[in-house]
């Protein structure tokens, strides 16, 4: 889409270019560390040190205690992550909800793994979802659902309050009502 965007001098809505540069603290810190004994293959799951690092901020974000021999994997990108989650949690048959509009590779993820897609739409102009169609996605019994929270390329950043609702589905589903309503007579 950027080489036909740039062929026409159409506006480039495929590609992210920010009109910033990153932080100085960041190109002083890379610049410093070329200079180091970094210059060899890591371990295959991530170096120890920055593995370590990550176990030390994970649970000031997120609250959750973190062991960076047992939970950390450092992949190339979060590309290779999703693949690998993707095929980690389904099996060919499974279905994934996808919310629409979507980034890219997502479904190419899902159908990768043998997969299919479920798409929810996401509607704007706030780009919420229909809890009813949310709803009857999960009646389908999917194996996963992709939430990608800011999302791309919208935008939308879910509420505490749709966040829960998704909770509670997957809750219900790993309980086993969505053989019928995930969310039983209870409703939202
Ligand atoms: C939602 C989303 N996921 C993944 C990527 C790609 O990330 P990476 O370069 O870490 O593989 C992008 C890039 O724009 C993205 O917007």
């Amino acid at each position: 889409m950027t080489r036909v965007a740039n062929q026409h001098g159409a506006i480039n809505l495929a590609h992210g270019f920010p009109d910033f540069d990153p932080p100085e603290e960041l190109l002083v810190a890379l610049e410093k560390t070329t200079r180091g004994p970094f210059h060899q293959y890591a371990v295959t799951w991530g170096a120890p040190r920055f593995r370590q690092a990550l176990a030390r901020k994970i649970p000031r974000f997120t609250g959750l205690a973190v062991d960076p021999d047992q939970h950390l994997v450092v992949t190339c990108g979060s590309t290779e992550a999703m693949m690998v989650a993707m095929m980690t949690a389904c099996n060919p048959g499974d279905k994934v909800i996808v919310f629409s509009p979507f980034y890219e590779n997502y479904v190419a993820d899902t159908i990768l793994s043998g997969a299919e897609p479920i798409y929810v739409a996401l509607r704007p102009p706030d780009f919420a979802f229909d809890p009813d169609e949310l709803r009857r996605a999960f009646q389908q019994r999917p194996k996963a659902l992709v939430l990608c929270n800011p999302s791309n390329p919208s935008g939308k950043v879910f509420t505490r309050e749709e966040l829960l609702y998704i909770a509670k589905l997957a809750a219900g589903l790993r309980d086993g009502a969505a053989g019928g309503d995930p969310l039983g007579a209870q409703g939202p």
